[in-house]
């Protein structure tokens, strides 16, 4: 089976990747969490509990924990103070106690609440994250950040907690709408540009198998963006460097976002308008040759339509993206392809360009 380790120390673990391993999660829980763990405590929303909460926890009992479900609302409006503030309380009310875990099932909405309420529970407890968006399977589950939103922004509140085990089950995107696959599938692509040019090339070469599922391609697509991410995290665990190269497309992205009141793209589709001006900003700058550019925007094409960004106001975009949380010293950080696999960060774009470039990309 797939198993990408990451290595950080005395928190380090392991993302086990293979199709049908959801029948498998109690007994792998107990190998990561060992015989002390007497409780699991199910974290799942509305739609993907109803699906695979009975599987889930069928496996869990059979593992000998005593489980407990708790449900959230489904959307990221529930990735909040106030839905954390309930999970506590429940888990307050169950006697839930430091040696006990909580089983994160569901996109990056789920596994940012629940693990940010692992984060803080009693100083910390143990969790699981078991992904179930292409999203959080290649992105949100591995690397240990966690957050709920606040009324003026979103993830501003969070810690981070690096997970005891994140188990993937491919199987279960069989289930997810096809627009979220191609949400990930654009999350999927960034990793080919900052730091691995076959794995771009082999998105762009099988995009339609991967669109319509194809079981060893996912696994592989999968597997391999787990590792890039694992590498990343394992050298730079907070961000203070080599970890920001993940934020290629974001800059814009996280405007977009913001702009829309994150009503019109999901956050995959964001990234992927994001790394279409990304690109023609270091097209302009002189770093990228028209060629890569072109090979970067038919991807994305590729995975399919994003919906349209040319009605929004280009002063609106240029203000949300100096109102990032990333934004340092009132200047914004762009991760910008020198070429495909190869990523540089730069401070210093002129407004022109930004502007001029983000005109263009999102026409
Ligand atoms: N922690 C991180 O490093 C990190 C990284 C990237 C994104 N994020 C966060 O992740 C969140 C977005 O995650 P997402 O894209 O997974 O969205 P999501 O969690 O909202 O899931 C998308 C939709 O798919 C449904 N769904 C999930 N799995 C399903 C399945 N197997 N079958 C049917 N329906 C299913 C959900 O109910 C939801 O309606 C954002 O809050 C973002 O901030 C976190």
């Amino acid at each position: 089976m797939p198993t990408v380790p990451v290595k950080l120390g005395s928190r380090s673990y392991q993302i086990l990747i293979s199709a049908g391993l959801l029948d498998e999660l109690g007994g792998r829980a107990r190998t990561s969490l060992g015989a002390n763990c007497g409780r699991a405590v199910l974290v799942s929303n509305m739609t993907v509990g109803r699906i695979y909460r009975d599987r889930s926890v069928r496996s869990l009992r059979h593992a000998g924990f005593k489980v407990h479900s708790f449900s959230i609302g489904d959307g990221e409006r529930f990735k909040s103070l106030r839905t954390a503030e309930s999970l506590f309380g429940f888990l307050i009310e169950h006697g839930i106690e430091r040696s006990d875990a909580i089983v994160a099932l569901g996109g990056g909405v789920v596994g940012d609440l629940a693990g940010f309420v692992a984060a803080t529970y009693l100083r910390g407890i143990r969790l699981i994250q078991v992904p179930t968006t292409l999203l959080a399977q290649i992105d949100s589950s591995v690397g240990g950040k966690t957050a709920v939103n606040h009324a003026l922004g979103k993830n501003l509140i969070g810690a981070f907690h690096q997970p005891s085990l994140v188990l993937i089950d491919p199987d279960v995107l069989g289930t997810l709408p096809a627009r979220q696959t191609q949400a990930g599938l654009y999350e999927a692509i960034k990793y080919g540009v900052i730091l691995d040019r076959r794995l771009f090339n082999s998105i762009s070469d099988n995009i339609d198998q991967l669109k319509n599922l194809d079981a060893t391609r996912l696994e592989l697509l999968i597997a391999r963006c787990c590792s890039l991410k694992a590498g990343v995290v394992g050298r730079d665990e907070r961000e203070s460097g080599l970890r920001k190269i993940l934020n290629f497309g974001h800059t814009v992205g996280h405007a977009l976002e913001a702009v829309s009141r994150y009503r019109r793209f999901l956050h995959g589709e964001a990234v992927g308008h994001g790394m279409r001006a990304a690109s023609r900003i270091a097209e302009r700058l002189g770093l990228l040759n028209a060629a890569d550019r072109e090979m970067i925007d038919a991807a994305i094409a590729g995975v399919g339509k994003l919906p349209a960004a040319g009605t929004l106001a280009l002063d609106d975009m240029i203000s949300a993206i100096h109102r990032d949380k990333k934004v340092e010293a009132g200047r914004a950080t762009f991760v910008l392809p020198v070429e495909i696999g190869k990523v540089v960060m730069r401070s210093d774009v002129p407004p022109p360009v930004i502007r001029a470039a983000l005109k263009d990309a999102l026409k």
